[in-house]
């Protein structure tokens, strides 16, 4: 998965317009949220008592728009304060206002402003398990073509979530909906574990928040988890 995304080649690092190409975030659909976004970073400026340098860095800043935009949108005298950074896993977009710096790392100098992120946690790359005729749960691989097989057992620190939060047994924590629905937990960055979803071969829904201590297990011949890679 992080292949998928963050490799050579990959969904979020490859040229182009990026992902406002694939689908729409509060930053692409109005004009508005860069305004909004503006005006907390005044207020922030204001209650730091507007210091000479005031930074404003956007995590996971996609094509820089909302750093655009927020520049845009503020008063011309806090612009000239500002220090945009956005940081990105892809390049540096073309034509980028030269104002605006840009690399993988939060910047090393101390900051004093406004530290932002929007829709960044979702893209935190997950591994996908299904289980085998047999009920091994293994990585589900995916050719570039998109069709899928399946790899090696789960092992590891990956094997160790799993008997922790979806041990392999009689689902006693999910419940019925619609084919096909999938459920999404979220999990700690700091632990390194993104996120953990479960869908059983009849597309049952897991209620994330019903797994601690209670388990839901993988069905035999087709339940799938994302596990942390
Ligand atoms: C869903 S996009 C959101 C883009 C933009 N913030 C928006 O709201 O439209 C998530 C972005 O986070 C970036 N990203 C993911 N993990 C990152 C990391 N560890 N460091 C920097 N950027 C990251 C991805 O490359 C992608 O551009």
């Amino acid at each position: 998965m992080a292949t998928a995304l963050y490799g050579p080649g990959g969904f979020y690092r490859s040229a182009g317009p990026g992902p406002a190409a694939h689908f729409r975030t509060s930053v692409h659909a109005s004009p508005l949220y860069a305004r909004a976004v503006a005006h907390l970073l005044t207020e922030v400026d204001t209650v730091l008592g507007t210091p000479p340098a005031l930074d404003f860095v956007d995590i996971g800043a996609g094509r820089g728009e909302l750093l655009t935009g927020v520049l845009a949108a503020l008063p011309p005298a806090t612009a000239a304060r500002v220090r945009p950074y956005g940081v990105e896993r892809a390049p540096r977009p073309e034509g980028l206002d030269a104002r605006i710096g840009w690399g993988e790392e939060i910047p090393g100098h101390g900051l004093t402003g406004l530290l932002f992120a929007n829709e960044w946690l979702d893209n935190v790359p997950v591994d996908v398990v299904e289980t085998d005729a047999e009920g091994v749960a293994r990585i589900v691989l995916v050719a570039p073509d998109g069709s899928e097989r399946l790899g090696e057992p789960v092992s590891g620190a990956d094997a160790e979530w799993l008997a922790r939060w979806w041990p392999l047994g009689d689902g006693a924590a999910c419940s019925g909906t619609g084919a096909g629905a999938g459920a999404e937990a979220g999990g700690g960055v700091g632990s390194g574990r993104a996120g953990a979803g479960l869908r059983g071969a009849a597309g049952r829904r897991v209620e994330p928040g019903a797994v601690p201590g209670r388990g839901c297990g993988l069905s035999r011949g087709g339940g799938r988890a994302r596990v942390a890679g």
